[in-house]
């Protein structure tokens, strides 16, 4: 994929940027000051929304200690660390180093929680680690490419296992204001450019959920 490595390193250095400034507040904007657990506990209110109530498609079968999950756009391990309560291994993925440094320290007491910074659009960093189930919110939102999301769900079901979900949410409002460069406001998608991107990466994108909306949820089956 030709991407721009200008826009590459302008999302790595704003999210740097924004991790020095307040991490937590840039990765979940509902507090300014967070404490640690209150900070991780809403990282346990995502996985219950959204995993622990959809283990049937996310697991199919397989026991989650026995399964490797994959997390884009792990930020400062929120989620991860509630991933990791539940998965046997987890590898969280970011474009910022700053992110991923913050990351490491916090869940430096979670042996199955690892920690990789990426180039902002592959997952080549992670080499030739397959997955049982890929995860990503609050992520996609922010990246204002169409070429780069693609090309991460493209590399996605590079690295998951036959059959596997990749549930991930991006930006289903249209109305949003969004510039090119902009590395907070991401590129929206429709309903018809979801499946067109899950086909053009291989993918049956069964379920669709928030069309329209700021969390527009994808449920891409390999
Ligand atoms: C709003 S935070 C959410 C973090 C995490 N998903 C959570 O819910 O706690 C967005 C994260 O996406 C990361 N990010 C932004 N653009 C990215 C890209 N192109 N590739 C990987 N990560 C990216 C940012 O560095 C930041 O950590």
């Amino acid at each position: 994929m030709m991407t721009d490595p200008d826009l590459l390193s302008k999302m790595q250095r704003e999210w740097d940027a924004r991790a020095l400034e307040n991490a937590r507040f840039y990765v979940n904007t509902e507090r300014t000051d967070w404490k640690d657990d209150d900070f991780f506990e809403s990282g346990r209110r995502t996985v219950k929304e959204e995993i622990l109530t959809d283990m049937i498609n996310i697991c199919q079968g397989k026991d989650p200690k026995q399964m490797t999950v994959l997390e884009i756009g792990c930020g400062v391990g929120r989620v991860t660390r509630a991933l990791a309560e539940i998965f046997g291994t987890v590898h969280g993925v970011d474009v910022s180093g700053e992110m991923v440094r913050q990351a490491k320290a916090a869940c430096a007491d979670v042996p199955n929680a690892h920690f990789w910074q990426g180039n902002g659009a592959d997952l080549r960093i992670l080499g030739d680690v397959r997955v049982d189930f890929a995860f990503s919110s609050i992520v996609f939102q922010h990246i204002p490419s169409r070429e780069v999301i693609e090309n991460y769900v493209c590399e996605v079901h590079r690295l998951l296992r036959s059959g596997g979900l990749f549930k991930f949410q991006v930006q289903g409002d249209a109305s949003m204001e969004t510039e090119a460069g902009d590395t907070w406001l991401g590129v929206p998608f429709s309903d018809e450019q979801a499946v067109a991107m899950a086909n053009k990466c291989g993918f049956e994108p069964r379920h669709r959920h928030g069309a329209g909306g700021q969390y527009f949820w994808l449920w891409f089956f390999k």
